[in-house]
Formats: structure tokens, sequence, C-alpha cells
């Protein structure tokens, strides 16, 4: 199975975890655009009531582009379940997210959701979070000093992420940090909070306590792993 039909199939065997009447959170990314497209599918062809709120400006110009309607997060009082991809996903259900670069948004629809659904190939899986890089939303003002502070409390290169020759913009006008700590982070709770506590840190790609369902596909299928004592167990 390639890597693109294993995304295929976690992101399709998360719509069964929606029900008509459903207000979703609707992540970023080559697998959850899976899941959308087979949403609005279902919104189309077989009466699946739903409304969404986008994580980013590419998954709202993905919504709208298949006709699935969409509401502002601020016009909700709560989203019943989001459903995103992943960087990573550790034993512990605790994830690395922000490849795409929509990490902050992306955690704004994840606190406002009463659970949320992973979607990703199985070799997103780790022992320990870190092979892939740590995204972190900074301030363009003193992003330099931000990006020395980061390197320095972590203890690792931390390189300004790029769109050709230019930062990259995120969808908030922020710039990403990508810090290379290498599979080392052991207590990530405690590397949010004190990445957190940098004036210049909007915010950190670590989802901690927020993932109760992965959809989890690779050569022997897609499989549900449900997070013990998590919101959908
Ligand atoms: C977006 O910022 C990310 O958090 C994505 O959800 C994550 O990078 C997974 O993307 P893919 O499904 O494209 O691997």
């Amino acid at each position: 199975m390639s890597i693109d039909e294993a995304k295929r199939l976690a992101g399709i065997a998360a719509c069964d975890e929606v029900k008509s009447g459903m207000k979703l959170g609707l992540g970023t990314g080559s697998t959850v655009h899976h899941t959308v497209v087979e949403l609005a599918r279902r919104y189309h062809e077989e009466g699946l009531d739903v409304v969404g709120v986008p994580t980013s400006i590419a998954t709202h110009d993905l919504a709208t582009e298949l006709g699935l309607p969409l509401v502002e997060l601020d016009d909700v009082d709560a989203l019943d379940v989001v459903i995103d991809g992943a960087d990573e996903v550790d034993q512990a259900f605790q994830l690395i997210k922000g490849g795409g670069a929509a990490l902050l948004r992306e955690k704004l629809v994840a606190q406002a959701s009463g659970a949320m659904v992973v979607v990703a190939d199985d070799r997103k899986m780790v022992d320990t979070l870190g092979a892939f890089p740590l995204p972190i939303e900074i301030t363009p003002f003193g992003g330099g000093t931000t990006q020395r502070a980061i390197a320095s409390l972590l203890g690792c290169d931390a390189s300004l992420r790029m769109d050709g020759d230019q930062p990259l913009v995120t969808d908030n006008g922020n710039h990403i940090i990508d810090a290379h700590t290498g599979p080392t982070l052991t207590d990530p709770a405690a590397t949010e909070a004190a990445l957190l506590a940098l004036a210049g840190v909007v915010q950190v790609g670590l989802f901690i306590g927020m993932c109760d369902v992965v959809h989890l596909a690779g050569a022997s299928g897609a499989e549900r792993l449900v997070r013990p004592g998590g919101r959908l167990a």
C-alpha cells in the first residue's frame, strides 16, 4: 500500500466518528484532506447534516470548493469533534503537529472541541516525540531573539522555516521555528510550558492530553486506537 493509500484509508475511516447534526473541526494536511472530501460526499449524497470550522485557509478553501458548509469558530459555543492529522503520535496519544504551519488554529479548534480524532499513516507512530522537528509559531518582531532563546532552551538547532527565499508567513501573520530536538521529548508537557514562557512564542506544536482516538493505516489496513480514559473511551 502506498503512503497516500494509507492516508486515504485513515482519512475516510475517521468519517465514521461523525453523526448528523455535529459541528466539526476540520484539520489541515494531506491525510485529513481525504476526510474532508469524504464528508462532503456524504453531505451531498447521503444527507449527512454537518457544519465545519476549518483550521487553515487551505482547508477553508477546500471545503468551500466542495460545498461543505462552514461556520466561524466564534459563532459556535463548542464543536463536537475535530478530525486532524499529525506529524508524530506517541504511545500516550501525545502529538507533534504543525508540519503544515497550521498549529495555532489547529490547537484553538482542538481546545474548542469535545473530542479529537487523529488520522495518520503508521509512519507517524513513535516511541518518543521529536524526530520530526518541533514546529513553534513565533512573532516576527524579535524573531531572531526568540529563535536563539528556543535553541538555548532546548539545546538544539532551531531553524526559521522558509518559503522560497522568504520566511514562511502563517495564516496568522507569524513565523515558524522548527526545533531539531531529535527523539528526546520525554516530558512534552514540560517542554511546551517552558517554550510558552518565552514572550515571542505564540504557540507550540505539542498537543498533550487532547487526542482521544487515532485512525492509523498501514500495510495491514486501518485500525482505530482509543486512548484509555479519553473522551471517546
Ligand atoms: C498542519 O499544520 C499539521 O499539523 C498537519 O496536520 C500535519 O502536518 C499532518 O499533515 P499530513 O497529513 O499532510 O502528514
